[in-house]
């Protein structure tokens, strides 16, 4: 019988992605900005997309349908509602953001096939398919997880109008049961604390779950008792005249400053008690609304099993909480839990819910390690180490290379690993990472500073084989993706994996899993004692995690790392010579150009750049003038006249006497995938 491939496809806000389904089976899947070198690159995935047709040996004429991560007609009226429910409020917000839907956005079924058309095979692009936002995560949390039924939460900032969504998973059907819905939403109410703190929105939340444990839960009371209300069910409301980001261009407002006790860090500001404070009760507030609201769908369900997803599963700590104390027997997350997770999610969801298929559970989950991106053999490896000039070793077998690597750890030294399959989702499980002796005292600041480039707090994650976890850590089950943390319970003394409250993001290896990172394990394990390594992402600060051997090789040269292992390949840094410019990089430099010809274009180009600038920027005036108009002469007057009437379109206000905010999500309209609305 034929195999009915799906595409799934996440874009246009951020983490762009791409995912490929067979008859339900996870093939492949990646991130955009791994390809295009753009961290959080929100451009149609054409890059990830061909990589994923690729790695399955399919083109897009092989594929049944193209299921993209939300409904964006949906997306796009919430959006007016909000303006219209906040007017007059809201200008600067909508001359930015609606010139972009009027031109591309609101045909995103249009552009979505003019891009497809650009991909191998794209000469017939196949039926596409809309499932919303939060189907999409609760798609990706439980198909593939080990579960043939579960409770699913997801939490995000806000896909269509859901911010918190709460399922029912059973076989192959997902049953919609309640929503939180935007504005009030707790991925939305982190992100604020994440930029009032100095961080970036959508990007540096998990630096304030790092900051979190050096300070105490000082404003949890000031949260809980003036920016939201908070039901005993989990369920809340965020008070608006505390922030700004339906409206604004700022996550929060003056009132919220006030509040607080002063105007928001600046990026590189010094971080004191206070951000430390502030990062421990946002998270300690965290904590507790998904605590409480998973304690609901436990009650309610009676199921015994939890999956999450939606950006706010990625927060460890929280999980952790939610392990322990909210009642579940046991919790899966989707590693890619945030918007990238999203296409996996779409095309899991257009295979279920669209296509009809049954849902075949493994021993393990679907998601093969979230190892599904691209991967490089040593014939590729060694073509590129000669094209840019380096010196490598082959050891003998993979024996020598682990004996040798695991010594050179063993030494102190800062190794970049780089092997097999691209890992899916933010953190790296061993395939592009960086490691290092947890033992040693020195080693978080040195890779901080010197190879990361980054803030010094910050604490790196130990990687441990799964059947030698528990000697090590408090856990009682596998962390494979590094998605909860466990108090450091060790014999020996690892400093640079324990953060300061003695806890660890535990990532458990299983020899299944990861075969070569297991016995690289294992072999530190042989030379050490010590079973345990030091498992950072393979980048720098603000640059994504590496893809090819290229982006790995000018990474090592970049830094302060010590040796890279690619594949079978070992290099030493004192052995490289200075970079030399790549055949891309000249070419991109474009053609040489040579006598009076080229004198004249260097004389006219500043020219050409004011004339260009010039139109750019009147295009700029043009476009808010004309958005600006629309907004006074439109969206005010036809909002007020609505508020008058009492016409709500957004619930803002809180209801005190009211048990619980949930809305009912059970006539969702599941059965209209073909539909972008
Ligand atoms: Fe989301």
């Amino acid at each position: 019988m034929a195999k009915t491939w799906i595409l799934g496809v996440s874009a246009y806000y951020h983490d762009s992605a791409a995912a490929l389904v067979c008859d339900g089976e996870v093939v492949a899947a990646a991130q955009e900005e791994r390809f295009t070198r753009r961290k959080h690159d929100a451009a149609f995935p054409s890059r990830a997309a061909a990589s994923c047709l690729e790695r399955a040996g399919i083109t897009l004429a092989d594929v049944a349908s193209v299921a993209f991560y939300e409904k964006p007609l949906l997306k796009f009226e919430r959006l007016v509602d909000t303006y219209l429910a906040f007017a007059p409020r809201g200008l600067p917000s909508f001359v930015a953001a609606m010139p972009v839907w009027t031109r591309e956005k609101l045909f995103q079924r249009a552009l979505l096939r003019r891009a497809l058309a650009g991909l191998p095979g794209g000469e017939r692009v196949p039926p596409l398919l809309f499932p919303e936002h939060h189907r999409s995560h609760a798609a990706s949390a439980f198909f593939p997880s080990p579960f043939e039924r579960a409770a699913v939460l997801c939490v995000d900032g806000v896909g269509e109008r859901a911010t918190t969504s709460a399922w029912r998973g059973a076989g192959s059907r997902l049953t919609p049961l309640w929503q939180l819905e935007f504005p009030h939403s707790l991925g939305l109410l982190y992100s604020a604390f994440t930029q009032y703190l100095g961080f970036r929105v959508n990007s540096a939340e998990y630096k304030v779950m790092g900051l979190a444990p050096y300070g105490e839960p000082r404003y949890v009371d000031r949260i809980l008792g003036t920016l939201l209300d908070l039901k005993e069910d989990g369920t809340f409301r965020l008070d608006m005249r505390y922030f700004g980001f339906a409206t604004g261009l700022e996550m929060t407002s003056r009132a919220f400053h006030r509040l607080f006790g002063g105007p928001p860090r600046t990026p590189e500001g010094p971080l004191g008690q206070r951000e430390m404070d502030l990062a421990r009760s946002i998270q300690a507030v965290t904590e507790e609304v998904v605590l409480r609201l998973a304690r609901t769908l436990r009650r309610e369900t009676g199921e015994e099993r939890l999956c999450l997803a939606g950006g706010v599963a990625l927060n460890c700590v929280a999980n952790s909480r939610l392990r322990r104390d909210a009642g579940f027997e046991d919790l899966w997350v989707q590693p890619a839990a945030g918007d990238a997770g999203g296409a996996l999610g779409a095309a899991l969801a257009a295979w279920h819910g669209h296509h009809g298929a049954p849902r075949a559970l493994g021993p393990s989950d679907g998601m093969r390690g979230a190892l599904l991106g691209p991967a490089f053999d040593d014939a590729a490896i060694d073509e590129t180490l000669r094209r840019l000039g380096a010196v490598f070793h082959a050891p003998a077998d993979e024996a020598a290379l682990l004996d040798r690597t695991a010594a050179l750890l063993a030494e102190g030294a800062v190794v970049g690993w780089f092997q097999g399959p691209m890992e899916y989702g933010p953190r790296a499980l061993g395939d592009r990472s960086i490691l290092g002796d947890p033992r040693d005292p020195g080693m978080q600041s040195r890779m901080n500073l010197k190879i990361k480039f980054r803030e010094s707090f910050r604490p790196f994650a130990p990687a441990v084989p799964a059947e030698k976890a528990r000697a090590h850590f408090d856990l009682d089950r596998e962390s494979p993706y590094m998605l909860l943390v466990a108090r450091t319970a060790s014999g020996l003394a690892l400093p640079a994996v324990t953060h300061v409250d003695g806890s660890a993001r535990v990532q458990t290896v299983s020899a299944a899993a990861n075969p070569r990172f297991h016995r690289l394990l294992a072999a530190f394990e042989r030379r050490t004692g010590c079973p345990v390594l030091v498992n950072t992402s393979f980048n720098v600060r603000s640059e994504p995690i590496v893809c090819t051997p290229e982006d790995a090789y000018r990474c090592f040269l970049k830094t302060g790392m010590d040796h890279l292992v690619l594949g079978g390949r070992l290099l030493h840094k004192s052995e490289q010579p200075p970079l030399r410019e790549t055949p891309i990089e000249a070419a991109a430099a474009g053609p040489a150009r040579r006598g009076v010809l080229a004198l004249a274009a260097r004389a006219l180009s500043p020219l050409r750049a004011a004339w260009m600038r010039l139109g750019e920027l009147l295009g700029w005036i043009n476009t808010r003038v004309v958005f600006g108009a629309i907004h006074l002469a439109l969206v005010v007057p036809y909002g007020l006249a609505l508020r008058a009437l009492g016409k709500r379109l957004l619930e803002l206000g809180f209801d005190r006497a009211a048990p619980s905010y949930r809305k009912d999500a059970s006539a969702d309209a599941s059965g209209a995938l073909d539909r972008p609305y």
